[in-house]
Parts: C-alpha cells; structure tokens; sequence
C-alpha cells in the first residue's frame, strides 16, 4: 500500500489511473487545476490540491509523505493546432514538468519513483521501419516536445528519484482518445481509411496503459522509457477495416490529406504519421499484455 500523487488525476487516462490505484489499496491524491471539479468528480480521490502547473511549484503539503508521484497533466494535442495551441501543448508539458521536478528536489522526503507521461510521437515518422525505446527522437514539433518533457523528468534522478517515462500510443477507451475523433464519422456511416491508409498505427487497450503504469511503479529495476504501445500494430486501412467490422458498419472511400487538412490543420500531419513503435523493453521488463491484437480490444470496448 503506497501513497501516490497523481497530476492529470481528472482525464481520460488519469481518472482510471487512480481508480486502478485505489482499488488495490493505495492513497491516491490528486493535482488539479481545478480541485472543486475534480473533488466532485473523482471518487477514488483521498485529497485533491490545487495546482497550476504552468506556473507554479507543487503545494509545499502535497508531497509530505509521498512514495510515488504520476505525471499526467498536459493540454490535449486533438483539435486545431495554432501558435497559442502549439504553446499550450508545450508549455503544459515542459514547464510543469520543471515546475514538478523542483518541487520534489526542494521535499525533505523525496518520493522514490515519478512516472511521466510520454507519448510515442518523440520518434517522430517511421515511415515502413519501426521503432523500439532504444530508438532517437524524431525531428517534428511533437517529438521536440517529447524530448524536452523527458529531460525535464529525467532531472529527477539527479536527487535519488527513479524516473520512468511511458511513451504512450494511441490509446483506445471510451469517453477520450483516438475512438472519441474517429467514432461519430463511422456511426454516422462515413467511416474511411485517412490519407493513403498505409500508415502504421501503434494502439494500445486503455486498460494495458493503466497496466503498464502501475507496473512501472511497481517494479524498482525499470527505468527511462517504456513503450506503451501494443505488440502488433496495424496500418490504418487494417485499423479501419476491423472497427467496421466489429461495428458493422461500412468502410468508404479514403478521407484524402488535403481534406484533413483543411478540417485539422497541421494536427492532420500527425493523424496520418506513420508510427510502428514496439513494446520490446516492456514485454521483456515483464509487462504481460491484455491486448495484444486490435479485434478483441476493439469488441471488448465496443
Ligand atoms: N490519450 C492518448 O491517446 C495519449 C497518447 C499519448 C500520450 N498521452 C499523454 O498522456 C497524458 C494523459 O493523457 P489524457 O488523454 O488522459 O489527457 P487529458 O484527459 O486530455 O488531460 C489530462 C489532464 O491534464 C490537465 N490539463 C488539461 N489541459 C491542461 C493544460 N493546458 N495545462 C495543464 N494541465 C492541463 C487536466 O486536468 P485538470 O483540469 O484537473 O487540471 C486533464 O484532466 C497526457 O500528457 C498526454 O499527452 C495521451
């Protein structure tokens, strides 16, 4: 039973985090930007603290005796991408990371592990190749963000804290993530491959994003990155195929880039980027997989 500090505690990710967390035991306190809202929302909660991330430190209470911290905060990279959206997905990451990590070097009794929220956009395109964490960053404005939240993690290790940070896929879940953009088109029966369909899409089951959370809190040898992804991607037409089929609905013709592009901007670039990323550290950290293929991830949620 241990005491766990949860930013991001309130979103899609997050809130299952902390149910998983309570559920086996844990105190689970909560950073929120908004701490009303999430009081009233997260029932798993033990306390939940005020927090900017932005710009301020953590509450000097909100880490008096906490055995771990998870990192989860960060404005959501759907929608629109404009300068202020650009700085809104970066600074929600970087700084309150920094702003996070100098707080727990400035704890009298420091936590012995944060687990940091990545994303598998560090690697940037793998085009027909794939990707494992030995992999280098990609050179795109995900993947420079990717790698300067990571360092800001990363600093943690400097003052004993063991640093993990899970570079996580496209998440499949109810009420967030990939499903909740590419769903509506396809009960509306307008569901199409994207772009030329050949790109890989690293998924994982929501469920094994949890798993693999707790198990990197869990387990004193792993650290650095750990790939949340699961072991057998897809190319979006494969993607795209199995939902209609598990939703019995019909795939039609593709959804062309400049169409996508005028819908969603330069975020349309990364719908469409390539990315086979394979759990290889994970699967041998000993993370066993509850989805390890798409059809029976895809009929568990749907
Ligand atoms: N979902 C995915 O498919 C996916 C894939 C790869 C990586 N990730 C990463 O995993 C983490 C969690 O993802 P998620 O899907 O659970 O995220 P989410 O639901 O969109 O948001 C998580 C929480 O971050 C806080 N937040 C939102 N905007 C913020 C901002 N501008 N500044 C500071 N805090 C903000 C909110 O908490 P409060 O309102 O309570 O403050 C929110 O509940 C994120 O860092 C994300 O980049 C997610």
């Amino acid at each position: 039973m241990a005491h766990v500090l949860v930013s991001g505690g309130t979103g899609f990710i997050g809130s299952r985090v902390c149910t998983a967390l309570h559920e086996q035991g844990d105190t689970v306190h909560v950073l929120s930007r908004n701490p009303t809202r999430a009081q009233t929302t997260l029932k798993s909660a033990g306390a939940v603290y005020g927090w900017n991330p932005e710009t301020e430190k953590l509450p000097l209470e909100t880490t008096s005796g906490v055995k771990a911290v998870v990192h989860l905060a960060g404005e959501t990279i759907a929608g629109r991408w404009n300068t202020e959206k650009k700085r809104r997905i970066r600074d929600s990451r970087i700084l309150s990371t920094r702003n996070l990590v100098e707080s727990l070097a400035e704890a009298s009794k420091k936590p012995a592990v944060l687990v940091c929220a990545s994303a598998i956009g560090y690697y940037g395109n793998s085009g027909d190749d794939h990707f494992t964490e030995v992999s280098p960053a990609g050179t795109d404005f995900l993947s420079k963000v990717c790698e300067e939240w990571e360092t800001e993690a990363q600093k943690a290790e400097a003052f004993g804290i063991r640093v993990v940070m899970v570079r996580i896929g496209l998440v499949l879940g109810l009420g967030g993530g990939l499903l909740a953009q590419v769903l509506p088109p396809f009960k509306m029966g307008v569901g199409g491959i994207l772009g030329s369909g050949r790109q890989w899409m690293s998924w994982i089951h929501i469920d094994d994003v949890v798993g693999i959370v707790i198990h990197a809190l869990e387990n004193e040898e792993i650290r650095g990155p750990l790939n949340a992804t699961a072991p057998v991607p897809v190319r979006n037409v494969e993607f795209t195929k199995t939902l209609g089929t598990v939703l019995r609905r019909p795939t039609l013709l593709p959804v062309p880039m400049f169409g996508l592009r005028l819908m969603m901007g330069e975020f349309a670039d990364f719908v469409v980027l390539s990315q086979n990323v394979l759990p290889e550290k994970t699967e041998v950290s000993g993370y066993e997989f509850r989805y390890r293929t798409l059809e029976p991830a895809l009929r568990d949620l749907l």
